[in-house]
């Protein structure tokens, strides 16, 4: 998820290492550091804070700056504490094996246990330490530097892109990836290994890109690849051919654009070590310790603010059908002033994407004030809100730097999925095969979500047709009425349209004058309970010249005779769908507010963190 610079070859390494994590800065970070390889050992400095917060700590104590061999890393926590011990490089106590780690790695809970008995202590909270002494165990086996790499990553389960260091073996890198990606940048008897090209092309335009389940050995005259199963690779180097700030957005006009399409990989980051592989079941380890309490609540508030609290929504929905607990769900900002009723006892999710919003922090405080048990649904770790809440779980988007909330969001949607779940087997409310059909469907959304990414020429062409629509409505009901104000909610924070959400059957109270030719209304109907009755409400609107869009499963035809124009989704259980549904609003709102000449990622007045009232 962050950053990676390493170097070997015959210049200095720091300002390369250096520059090329200022490069990568753009990711979004926590923590930074550096190793060097020097005349007596390896050289190693860290720090929570920017890039610039370790310059300064490199310039107070001498640090060889002769050295060629190197690497640097920019860190987005995930396990363990942005602070100075969790950020990279992790290392042995006698700085034998040093490693940065981009990713999660999904088993390091029993690697951890078992290399503990093995008498290695763990100094950092991090997963990737558990990296560190695997390879270490290994190296005490086999003496060999590379083969300790290679069987280490074979027992490790889950995401990654890492360097290691080996103070026995100095004149080499060794760095392997899957699922986090590494670039080699090939100069002359220089090799620049990084998470992305921004890094390299300072030096060079010559790159191999490892594909997963690959590592390579660098030393400064060459390189060689091999699969972690021991197979050589010949891979032909390519010229990259990008400018700058098109690889920053990995070839994508907007971030925005560019976490939209990365939705796949980052609700796959959000069920990480989430689903057990046995049976389907779903563990939560941030919620191990209070699910009890969670579980017999008496009831449970949800609060949070904008796209989150739309979430929470969605959450009410799927706690009360699985869990049968009743649910409230408060804005922040109404909530921290209306002087609530909390009873000891009752439960309260915190929804967050930044964890600074300072309405929904007042919020967590107010309902600690009054007893209320509080747990975080947070995506940046050890942010203000994760850090105040009794408990929680990181939803594990990575870094979201478009201000309107995309992946966020059906990360917090999938979050919530799986703690109605946890909740639901705690409570045995449903029977296990019942909770694995919904986990193997939950496994199955990335490739869903694949498919309608497919659909982007055609919800373009379609948002072509309402480029100078001023208003817009758009109707859901169940689980998709809070997706029917989350994609107002994009609609009019990025092409500044004005656009309302309404539950369906709510026209006939009063929106329904507003309908005329001049009126597109967007109806999302996946085939649910109340599909008949959302058709009846297109037809209403119909009758009164208004213009449909509708947003329907791929196999369901009827509904097309009723709309201007129909975009087809992946069916999936009612409980999920909120999360492809909310797909092809966020391309709608998109490409409107491109077509419109706004500006996508900054929208006029608003910040990504509303960290004042
Ligand atoms: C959503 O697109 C907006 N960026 C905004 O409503 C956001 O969801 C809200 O400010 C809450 O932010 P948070 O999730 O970081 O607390
Ligand atoms: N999971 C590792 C950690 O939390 C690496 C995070 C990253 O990708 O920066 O330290």
């Amino acid at each position: 998820m962050c950053g990676i610079v390493a170097y070997i070859g015959k210049k200095q390494a720091l300002p390369i290492i250096i520059n090329g994590l200022k490069k990568l800065e753009y990711r979004g970070y926590d923590s930074a550091g550096v190793a060097v390889v020097s005349e007596s050992g390896i050289a190693i400095r860290k720090k929570a804070g920017k890039v610039a917060d370790l310059e300064r700590l490199l310039a107070v104590n001498g640090f060889d700056k002769t050295s060629t061999v190197g690497f640097g890393h920019t860190r987005w926590a995930t396990h363990g504490e942005p602070n100075d011990l969790n950020a990279h490089p992790i290392y042995d106590d006698d700085q034998e094996i040093i490693v940065i780690h981009n990713g999660i790695i999904e088993n390091y809970n029993s690697l951890k246990i078992r290399l503990e008995r093995e008498g290695y202590i763990f100094r950092t909270e991090t997963d990737t330490e558990c990296l560190v002494h695997l390879i270490r165990s290994h190296f005490k086996n086999t003496d060999n530097f590379e083969t300790s790499v290679r069987l280490a990553l074979n027992e490790v389960e889950g995401a990654y892109g890492i360097c290691v260091l080996c103070k026995s073996e100095p004149g080499k890198i060794i760095a392997a990836r899957n699922g986090s990606p590494l670039v080699l940048g090939v100069g002359e008897k220089e090799f620049i290994l990084a998470s992305d090209a921004t890094a390299i092309i300072p030096h060079t335009r010559q790159v191999v890109y490892l594909l997963d389940g690959e590592m390579v050995t660098v030393t400064c005259d060459n390189f060689s690849i091999k699969t972690i199963g021991d197979e050589k690779i010949e891979r032909a180097l390519e010229e990259i051919t990008f400018d700058l700030e098109q690889i920053e957005k990995g070839g994508y006009e907007h971030f925005m654009h560019k976490e939209i399409c990365e939705q796949p990989e980052s609700i796959m980051n959000t069920l990480r070590g989430r689903i057990r592989k046995d049976n389907g079941l779903v563990k939560l380890g941030g919620l191990t310790n209070v699910v009890d309490k969670l579980a017999f609540a008496k009831r449970i508030i949800i609060t949070a603010c904008g796209t989150a609290w739309h979430a929470g929504l969605v959450g009410e929905y799927m706690i009360e059908q699985m869990c049968r607990i009743p649910v409230e769900v408060e804005y922040a900002s109404e909530f921290r002033y209306r002087d609530p009723i909390v009873y000891p006892g009752d439960s309260m999710f915190v929804i967050s994407q930044s964890g600074e919003t300072a309405d929904t922090r007042a919020a967590l405080k107010e309902a600690k004030k009054r007893g209320a048990d509080v747990y975080g649904i947070v995506n940046v770790v050890g942010s203000t809100i994760a850090r105040e809440t009794d408990a929680g779980i990181y939803t594990h988007a990575g870094p979201e730097i478009g201000v309107a909330s995309t992946k966020a969001f059906t990360s917090q949607l999938t979050g919530l999925a799986l703690i109605s779940l946890l909740i639901a087997q705690h409570k045995s409310l449903m029977p296990p095969n019942e909770i694995k059909k919904i986990t193997d469907e939950l496994l199955r959304i990335p490739d869903k979500i694949k498919m309608i990414l497919d659909q982007s020429d055609k919800i373009k062409e379609i948002a072509k047709v309402f480029k100078f629509c001023q208003h817009m409505l758009y109707l859901g009901r169940g689980y998709n009425f809070p997706v029917a104000l989350e994609g107002a909610l994009k609609l009019k924070e990025i092409s500044y349209i004005h656009a309302e959400g309404y539950p369906a059957a709510e026209m006939k109270h009063g929106p329904i004058a507003l309908i005329d030719a001049n009126m597109p209304v967007i109806v999302i109907a996946p085939k649910d309970s109340t599909y008949d009755k959302i058709i009846s409400n297109i037809r209403e609107v119909k009758a009164r010249k208004g213009v449909v869009i509708s947003i329907s499963d791929e196999h369901n035809t009827d509904i097309d005779e009723y709309s201007d124009y129909s975009i087809k989704i992946p069916s999936t259980c009612k409980f999920l769908s909120p999360i492809l549904t909310t797909i092809p609003l966020q391309l709608f709102a998109y490409n409107l507010a491109v077509l419109r000449g706004c500006n996508v990622d900054q929208p006029r007045n608003l910040a990504k963190s509303v960290t004042v009232e």
